[in-house]
């Protein structure tokens, strides 16, 4: 009869000590598991793609520069016909075809800045942030913005399309 009972607190003992492994490494897992979760959640922080336009990345026969943005039309159908624009989200301009001339403007909306929440259509650029309109010239169509965008000089040489930024 004791040695049933020194069986069962021997086997007892092992339980315990199977317990506190077991535990411990689900412990471990569940702290490595939270650490990698955390880690994920992290990386899933959302960085603006510099490139999230509407094709205005690189890539796309488009070279960004501090000083100037050059553009392949070749490379660009959405430049190739009048009403079709970008938005340059690495350098924050837009640029539209108006009859076969280029213009360019900042996409910094001069409302509350917003830079990259723009549609274009019949010769008005919208910031839908929060519903200022602006003209392919910049200039302020209806508020709540009160100022022009800034524009850009554009030249172009064949293909090439030049925005200077300074
Ligand atoms: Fe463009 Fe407000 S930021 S309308």
């Amino acid at each position: 009869m004791k040695k049933t009972a020194e069986f069962k607190q021997g086997k007892l003992a092992v339980d315990r000590r199977q317990f506190l492994e077991k535990s411990g490494m689900v412990s471990c897992m569940a702290l490595f598991g939270l650490g990698f979760f955390t880690s994920c959640t992290e990386e899933e922080d959302p960085m603006p793609d510099p490139d999230a336009g509407n094709g205005g990345g690189a890539g796309n026969g488009i070279q960004v520069t501090q000083q100037a943005v050059q553009i392949d039309l070749d490379r660009n159908e959405a430049l190739a016909s009048s009403g079709g624009w970008l938005l340059i989200t690495q350098a924050r301009v837009l640029v539209v075809n108006v009859n076969g001339q280029f213009n360019a403007l900042t996409s910094v909306c001069t409302h509350s800045q917003c830079d990259r929440n723009w549609s274009y259509g019949n010769e008005v650029f919208t910031c839908s942030c929060h519903g200022s309109r602006f003209d392919t010239n910049g200039q302020v169509v209806n508020g709540p913005a009160s100022s022009p965008l800034r524009s850009y000089g554009v030249s172009r040489d064949g293909d090439n399309l030049t925005i200077s930024l300074s």
